[in-house]
């Protein structure tokens, strides 16, 4: 049986009007033509959007805007997440433009149909660069630039999923704690699949943490929503709540935003020792102390660099400089493929050293600098993307100088 489920290919007619750019064709060639086109059903999981969804009684509509009339600070923290921009995201939109994205980019992005102007039924001939497509009519698209919204998150059926379920609130709530676990930031945090030979989806957050050392102990929830105790609408009875922040990388999408920054490297103090009266040794550990996944994690453009550095104290200028990077290295043509991964497993430590000439007499005259910096993507593939120059790809989060003495 399960064969025929794969095997189920319907076709259906497919009406193509041949309309003629130049003036000069043959009019013969206007004429419509009637041919058949296998249509094979949709498969994978992100080939689809999540249904319609009704506006749950009591409420005026699906955005997060109008949900934050009550609930204020929920709302205001959703704000400075990345999830607030997964839509409106410069890079996205440069690189959903590009010829080679095909639709079901915008699953994740916009999750919700109501957020997505067609409905895709099925792929032609199974190419996914060739949706067939319906008009959506219940497309909203202020709802649209809103991404991952609280709708993306809680409502399903007419209903607001809750944590609780025992709270009063003028909307319909069902308690459903198992749809408010790991399991769903996982429905968006894990894609692997070749999906053409230069097309691979290869972030797998989920994964990691599931074969790491916090599953059982901590999850994405308890690590990325604070949990505190506050009214989930003024003048309500204080609850158990969580921050809607999903701190995480902490680069920002947009020069005048904020996100919020979770680290999850930590470096120890360097141990500085003379090797001989012309140089020194610089050592010192780098953690993946704190995130419950490999750092960096998700996108495979993601890095990580560490400058150490000499500096002259007077002048200011640079003597010698060391840079370490953490991340991925892929091959896109003429087949994807991962050729270097130094990313850090969760509890995972790495030893960095650095000889520098330091002539003893003068070592008085400088110092060491250490500072390291996250980023998602690098600046050619913002100028390849046209991204101004004020948008942001990486931000610092450490900066600290010693005495070299
Ligand atoms: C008119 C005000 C109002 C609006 C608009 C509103 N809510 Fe609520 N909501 C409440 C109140 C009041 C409570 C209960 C507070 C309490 O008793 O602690 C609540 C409770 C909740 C709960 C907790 C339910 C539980 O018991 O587990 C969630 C989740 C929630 N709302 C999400 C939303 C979402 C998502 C939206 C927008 C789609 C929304 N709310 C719109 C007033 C509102
Ligand atoms: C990416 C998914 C996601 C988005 C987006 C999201 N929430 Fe939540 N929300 C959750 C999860 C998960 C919980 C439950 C955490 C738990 O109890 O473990 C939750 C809990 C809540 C609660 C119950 C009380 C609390 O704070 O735990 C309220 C109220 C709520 N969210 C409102 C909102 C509103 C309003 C928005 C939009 C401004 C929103 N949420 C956006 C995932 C989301
Ligand atoms: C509907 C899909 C979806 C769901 C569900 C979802 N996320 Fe996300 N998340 C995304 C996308 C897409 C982005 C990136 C948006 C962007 O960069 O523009 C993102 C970004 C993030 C980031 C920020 C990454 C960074 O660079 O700092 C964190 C942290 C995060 N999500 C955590 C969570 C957690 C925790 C949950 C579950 C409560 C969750 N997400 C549920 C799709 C989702
Ligand atoms: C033990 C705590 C912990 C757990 C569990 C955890 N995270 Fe994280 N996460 C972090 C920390 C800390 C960072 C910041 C890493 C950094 O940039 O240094 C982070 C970063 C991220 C990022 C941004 C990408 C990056 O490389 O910075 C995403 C996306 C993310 N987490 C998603 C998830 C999802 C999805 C889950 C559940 C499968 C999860 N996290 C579980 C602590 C955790
Ligand atoms: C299975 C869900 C899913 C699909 C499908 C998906 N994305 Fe994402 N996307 C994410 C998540 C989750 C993140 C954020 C965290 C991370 O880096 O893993 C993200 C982040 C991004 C970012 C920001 C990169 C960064 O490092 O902050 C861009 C750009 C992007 N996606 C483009 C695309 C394009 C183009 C497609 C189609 C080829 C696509 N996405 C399909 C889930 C998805």
């Amino acid at each position: 049986m399960k064969h025929q489920v794969m095997k189920l290919l319907y076709h259906f007619l497919w009406v193509a009007f041949l309309v003629s750019c130049s003036s000069n064709q043959n009019k013969q060639e206007k004429i419509s033509s009637v041919k058949e086109i296998d249509t094979l059903p949709l498969s994978k999981k992100w080939e689809f959007a999540i249904p319609n969804q009704e506006v749950p009684k009591g409420l005026v509509s699906l955005k997060a805007k109008d949900c934050g009339a009550c609930h204020q600070e929920h709302y205001e923290e959703w704000l400075y997440s990345t999830h607030s921009h997964a839509w409106t995201d410069m890079q996205f939109q440069a690189e959903l433009k590009k010829k080679t994205s095909p639709f079901m980019c915008i699953n994740c992005h916009i999750p919700l149909q109501n957020q997505q102007e067609y409905i895709i039924t099925g792929l032609i001939n199974g190419d996914i660069y060739q949706p067939v497509k319906h008009i959506n009519p219940q497309f909203d698209v202020e709802l649209q630039k809103e991404g991952i919204n609280c709708a993306s998150c809680h409502v399903r059926d007419g209903y607001v999923i809750g944590p609780l379920g025992n709270t009063n609130a003028p909307h319909p709530v069902k308690k459903d704690t198992k749809h408010l676990s790991e399991q769903l930031c996982i429905s968006c945090h894990n894609a692997a699949a070749v999906v053409t030979p230069t097309l691979v989806c290869s972030f797998e957050t989920g994964d990691e943490w599931k074969s790491g050392p916090y599953n059982g102990k901590k999850n994405c929830i308890s690590c990325h929503m604070q949990t505190i105790s506050r009214p989930l609408v003024k003048g309500f009875p204080l609850r158990k709540s969580h921050r809607h922040y999903f701190a995480g990388s902490g680069i920002p999408k947009v020069d005048t935003a904020k996100t919020k920054m979770l680290n999850g490297l930590v470096y120890s103090s360097p141990k500085i020792v003379r090797l001989s009266n012309d140089s020194i040794k610089v050592q010192f550990t780098v953690t993946n102390a704190n995130a419950g996944h490999r750092v960096p994690t998700g996108d495979p453009e993601r890095y990580i660099l560490t400058h150490v550095s000499i500096i002259n104290i007077k002048s200011k200028k640079l003597k010698a400089q060391k840079i370490f990077r953490i991340g991925e290295k892929w091959k896109w043509h003429p087949k994807a493929q991962k050729i270097f991964d130094n990313n850090l497993d969760p509890l995972e430590s790495r030893v960095y050293e650095v000889i520098f000439n330091v002539n003893k007499k003068e070592e008085s005259n400088y110092r060491l600098h250490i500072k390291a910096t996250k980023c998602r993507s690098t600046l050619k593939s913002k100028e390849y993307n046209k991204l101004p120059d004020s948008y942001p790809i990486c931000v610092d989060f450490l900066d600290k100088e010693y005495s070299i003495k």
